[in-house]
C-alpha cells in the first residue's frame, strides 16, 4: 500500500532519536507504487531521498522535501545449484531478517553481519560490514529504478564498485538510483569466516554452527553498541582511517599500543574507537551528545541530544583527532 504522510516525525524512524521532521514521507510496496510516487506533481515539486532503516542517517534539521521509503518485502530463491543458492531480497526487508532466514535454510555468508540494523537495500548502497566480512563479498546484483526515466536496471557486483562503506551508489550515481531489491549467492556448504577478534575462539570448536557465529557476535554488539530502542546512535558514527604506511609508523613511535589491521595498496587501517579513546574522549559530553563509553566510535544521544548537540560533538571530536594524531575522521554516517 502506497503511502504519503505529511509532516512526518524522524524521532522514532531513525536510531539517533533526534527530534526533526520532514514535509513529507512516501512510502511503496511495489515498484509500480513507486513509479506512481516518481510520476506525481508532490515529488516532481520538492527535493527528495530515500531512506532505508535510518540507521545511519544524521538530520541535523528539518527535512524540507520527500523522504522515500521501500517497503518492498519478499524473500524468494532465484537460482541454486548444489552447491550454492541465489537469494533475492526485497529492499525493504530488515536486514537481520535477512540473515536469519539464511541461516535457517543453511544459506552460508550472511552469518558475520548479524545483527547489523537497516534494511536490505542500504546494505547495498553502503556496504556494511561487520566480523571481517562485507555486504559485497555476497552481493550478485543489485536491482533499481532510475529515477529520471523509471526504467529499471541492473548493476552486478563489478558494477557496483564496492570499497569500506563504499559503492558507485554514494557516489558518481548518489540519489539517481533506487534500490528495489537485492540478489546474494550463498553456500550451501560451510564456509566460515573466523579471522576477526571475538570469532577467532570459535575456530577449533567441533560441530561449529552459524547459530554459534551469530550468537557470539549479538553478545559481542550487546557489550559494545548501544541498543537502538533505548539509547539513540547510528553505530559507528565515523569510518576507520586507512592511512599512509609511513604516517603509520611515524605514529606508532609515539602510540606503541594503536591497533592497526592491513588495508588496500600497503596501506594501514586503525581503529577510530582506539584514537578517540586513546585522545581522552571517553564519555565526553556536549548537551545531550557524549562519546560511547563503551565504544568510542559511537556518538550516543543520552536522551536529550539535539542536532546541534550532535554536530558540536561531531566536530569536536574530529578536531581533537586532527590535532593529536594528523588524521581527518570522515563520517561513516549520512549526516543531512
Ligand atoms: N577500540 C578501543 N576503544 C574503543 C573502541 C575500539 O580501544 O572505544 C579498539 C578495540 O579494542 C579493538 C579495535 O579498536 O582493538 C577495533 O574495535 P572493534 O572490534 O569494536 O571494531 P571497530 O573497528 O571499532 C568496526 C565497524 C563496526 C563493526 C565492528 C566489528 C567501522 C566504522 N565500524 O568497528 O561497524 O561492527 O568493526 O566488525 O568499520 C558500523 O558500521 O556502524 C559498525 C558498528
Amino acid at each position: 500500500m502506497m503511502k504519503l504522510i505529511e509532516n512526518f516525525p524522524l524521532k522514532e524512524a531513525t536510531t539517533m532519536h533526534l527530534d526533526v521532521k520532514c514535509r513529507y514521507l512516501a512510502e511503496y510496496s511495489t515498484i509500480d507504487e513507486l513509479l506512481q510516487i516518481l510520476d506525481s506533481p508532490t515529488y516532481r515539486q520538492c527535493r527528495s531521498m530515500h531512506i532505508g532503516g535510518g540507521s545511519n542517517l544524521v538530520f541535523t534539521r528539518d527535512y524540507d522535501g520527500m523522504l522515500l521509503h521501500s517497503c518492498i518485502r519478499f524473500i524468494s530463491v532465484v537460482d541454486e545449484s548444489d552447491t550454492e543458492v541465489i537469494i533475492e531480497a526485497g529492499a525493504g526487508i530488515k536486514w537481520d531478517e535477512f540473515v536469519k532466514y539464511c541461516i535457517s535454510h543453511n544459506y552460508y555468508g550472511a552469518e558475520n553481519l548479524s545483527g547489523i540494523p537497516g534494511e536490505v537495500g542500504a546494505s547495498a548502497v553502503q556496504n556494511i560490514g561487520s566480523y571481517g566480512v562485507e555486504a559485497c563479498g555476497i552481493i550478485e546484483r543489485v536491482n533499481c529504478i532510475d529515477k529520471p526515466t523509471g526504467k529499471p536496471a541492473h548493476f552486478d557486483n563489478q558494477e557496483c564498485r564496492y570499497a569500506y562503506r563504499d559503492s558507485i551508489f554514494k557516489n558518481e550515481y548518489s540519489n539517481r538510483y533506487i534500490v528495489t531489491s537485492v540478489e546474494y549467492r550463498l553456500s550451501k556448504t560451510p564456509v566460515f569466516t573466523l579471522t576477526y577478534g571475538p570469532l577467532k575462539g570459535l575456530a577449533d570448536q567441533p560441530g561449529l554452527s552459524m547459530t554459534d557465529i551469530r550468537n557470539t557476535i549479538i553478545d559481542t554488539r550487546n557489550g559494545k553498541l548501544p541498543n537502538p530502542d533505548e539509547t539513540g546512535s547510528v553505530g559507528s558514527f565515523f569510518k576507520n582511517p586507512v592511512i599512509l604506511r609511513q604516517q603509520f609508523e611515524t605514529l606508532k613511535q609515539s602510540y606503541p599500543a594503536m591497533p592497526h589491521y592491513p588495508a588496500a595498496d600497503g596501506r594501514v587501517k586503525v581503529p577510530a574507537g582506539w584514537l578517540i579513546e586513546n585522545a581522552g574522549l571517553k564519555g565526553f559530553a556536549i548537551g545531550g551528545a557524549l562519546v560511547y563509553p563503551k565504544q568510542c566510535l559511537v556518538i550516543a544521544n543520552g536522551g536529550t541530544a539535539t542536532p546541534d548537540d550532535v554536530v558540536a560533538l561531531y566536530k569536536h571530536v574530529t578536531t581533537v583527532i586532527e590535532e593529536k594524531y594528523g588524521i581527518t575522521l570522515q563520517p561513516e554516517a549520512n549526516i543531512i
